[in-house]
């Protein structure tokens, strides 16, 4: 969607023009304030910084693209909605959980963030943008921020297989390039590990603002994901709905079959399988040679060295 919003806006153009520019990642990436964005989103993240206005109650899912984003919609937005949906007439049967939460500097960048003020309260929305990129109006509320991330080698593959679905907007990267450009930064968002270690850090000083949930310890765990989100919201579970199984029968509705089973299942949108792929740890073995995820994990280890933080 961000690859046909054309920059027309004066307001932002002569900034944008003046930044640094990617152009091996089509369509073109610009370097804001040390974060790679297309450069076609940076009006819609400028664009919230100046206006958004959390509510009080609004919940917000945030993540470096192919980090396990679409999972952590469905899960908060079914943990908050949970006594006005049952599973068998859930907005999820129908709708992919992007249209359930959207993604705050994607409605700026189309011009209808009037959309998000539409939603009724309370709200889970989403972002792909670095902490440092956020208002202070954001950063000072107290909606809670909940983060995921994933081991970079797996968000890499992950990526390229969703990059080369673009057809016709962009000419596909081979893997290669697509592992090059990351272990420059040079990718949407990036890099990567500055993302992860930005809301990371913050976390540790405002624990209850930001939570980080990792996508593998997720996947061992979903329960325990379920209850750390709802405890972490501002929504416990009750002792009635422990004992009812209500805790293990969203992680179920929320699992990787179920969700891409409702995904085959929904006839409208054209970005339906983008989101959902394998949903393991570990695919990165099947595309990287030993040498080239040494490489990529020196380059982590380097730039997460001064933190207690490890993927
Ligand atoms: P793979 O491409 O490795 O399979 P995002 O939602 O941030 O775009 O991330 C997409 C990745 O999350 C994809 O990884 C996708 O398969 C995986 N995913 C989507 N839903 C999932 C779920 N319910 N459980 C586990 N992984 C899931």
């Amino acid at each position: 969607v961000v690859s046909k919003i054309e920059v027309t806006d004066d307001k932002y153009k002569e900034l944008i023009d003046s930044l640094p520019k990617e152009e091996r990642f089509p369509p073109g990436l610009r370097k804001y304030q040390g974060f790679w964005q297309f450069q076609n989103a940076i009006p819609g993240v400028l664009a919230m910084k100046e206006d958004f206005k959390p509510r009080r109650d609004d919940v917000i899912v945030s993540s470096f693209p192919k980090s396990g984003t679409t999972w952590l919609k469905a899960l908060t937005f079914t943990i908050m909605h949970r006594d006005k949906y049952t599973f068998s007439s859930h907005p999820l049967l129908k709708l992919n959980p992007h249209d359930c939460v959207p993604y705050i500097e994607l409605h700026y960048a189309l011009r209808d963030e009037q959309y998000l003020e539409t939603l009724p309260s309370p709200r889970v929305l989403g972002m792909h943008v670095p902490y440092s990129l956020l208002s202070d109006s954001i950063k000072t509320s107290t909606c809670p921020i909940i983060h995921i991330c994933r081991d970079p080698k797996d968000v890499i593959v992950s990526f390229w297989h969703m990059f080369k679905k673009f057809d016709g907007l962009m000419e596909p990267l081979s893997f290669k390039q697509t592992y090059e450009l990351f272990c420059e930064g040079r990718v949407p968002t990036g890099p990567v590990c500055d993302h992860v270690l930005e809301y990371y850090t913050k976390s540790l000083s405002s624990p209850k603002k930001i939570l980080i949930l990792k996508y593998e310890e997720m996947l061992k765990d979903p329960t325990n994901g379920v209850v750390r989100i709802a405890n972490f919201m501002g929504c416990p579970f009750s002792e009635e709905e422990i004992k009812s199984g209500l805790v293990e029968k969203i992680a179920e509705f929320c699992s990787f079959n179920e969700l891409k089973n409702f995904d085959t299942k929904q006839s409208e949108g054209n970005i339906k399988s983008y989101y959902y792929r394998k949903g393991i740890a570990g695919d990165w073995q099947n595309y990287m040679t030993p040498e080239m995820a040494n490489k990529l994990d020196e380059i982590t280890k380097e730039k997460l060295c001064d933190s207690s933080f490890t993927f």
